[in-house]
């Protein structure tokens, strides 16, 4: 059984002060939840904050949104793994369309960040997607094949199982457009069975795959009843933390059930 893994990815959102608030509402009304693996993914300026306030939490795991693969040097502007893991990051978002689409991040760029990672055993959630256009020419598994191929060079077969991955159609990305639970179960196959190429079925099938794209707490339950959809990546509805918790509670009623 792999464990749901709901993902809260806020983005260039939220202040400290409001991260702050933000975690102490949503701490509690989670304490319950041990069924679902729960990450948050603040702005780096956050990050020592909300790791502090995490130290006690048992089902919440911090995460960071983005790295360079130096561990140090002439990066102006740019934070390692060392830095994260001194913060008790667990996670890390790598390849997220956004930094492909505005900051250029090329698939062997993504590839150096996956193995950084490793290397600092920080987890990778690694994103993958096709574009509108690309869906429209029928070429999405083509892309999330290559994606996943050019991502992950020369990772070590025993890493694999630790891997997540979101799939994210870009076209349904903060446009409140989700793809139907059909169009994301069908993605999620085929990428596990990409992975099993790479890997082989078995441990294929403990990677946990989890959907983005405009999640919902009124599409969530749909979507994680899929078979291939292991958890939720989640960006305008993890702002506020009721809608977020109602996200939680949808993974954990599916696990249950
Ligand atoms: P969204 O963003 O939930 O606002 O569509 C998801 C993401 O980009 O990770």
């Amino acid at each position: 059984m792999r464990k749901k893994i709901i993902a809260a990815n806020w983005k260039m959102n939220v202040t400290i002060s409001e991260a702050e608030s933000f975690v102490e509402d949503f701490q509690r009304d989670v304490a319950d939840v041990t069924g679902v693996e729960i990450v948050i993914a603040p702005a780096f300026t956050s990050l020592a904050k909300v790791s502090r306030l995490l130290e006690n939490s048992r089902n919440i795991r911090l995460g960071a949104q983005n790295f360079h693969p130096q561990s140090s040097g002439a990066f102006t502007g740019e934070i390692s793994a060392p830095m994260l893991r001194e913060l008790f990051v667990r996670y890390v978002i790598i390849g997220h369309s956004e930094r492909r689409q505005i900051f250029g991040e090329t698939d062997a760029f993504i590839n150096e960040k996956v193995l950084a990672a490793l290397a600092n055993e920080l987890k990778p959630i690694l994103c993958i997607g096709e574009t509108l256009a690309q869906r429209e020419a029928g070429q999405e598994k083509e892309i999330l094949a290559s994606q996943l191929r050019g991502a992950l060079v020369n990772v070590p077969a025993e890493e694999f199982a630790d891997l997540v991955i979101a799939y994210e159609p870009v076209w349904a990305i903060g446009t409140g457009k989700t793809a139907s639970a059909a169009q994301a179960q069908d993605a999620h196959a085929h990428t596990r069975e990409v992975l099993a190429g790479l890997s082989d079925a078995e441990t294929a099938k403990k990677i946990r795959i989890q959907y983005g794209g405009s999640v919902k707490p009124d599409n969530a339950v749909e979507l994680l009843h899929q078979p291939d959809i292991d958890g939720a990546l989640v960006g305008g509805a993890s702002l506020e933390p009721r809608s977020f918790t109602r996200i939680v509670t949808a993974a954990l009623e599916v696990s249950e059930s």
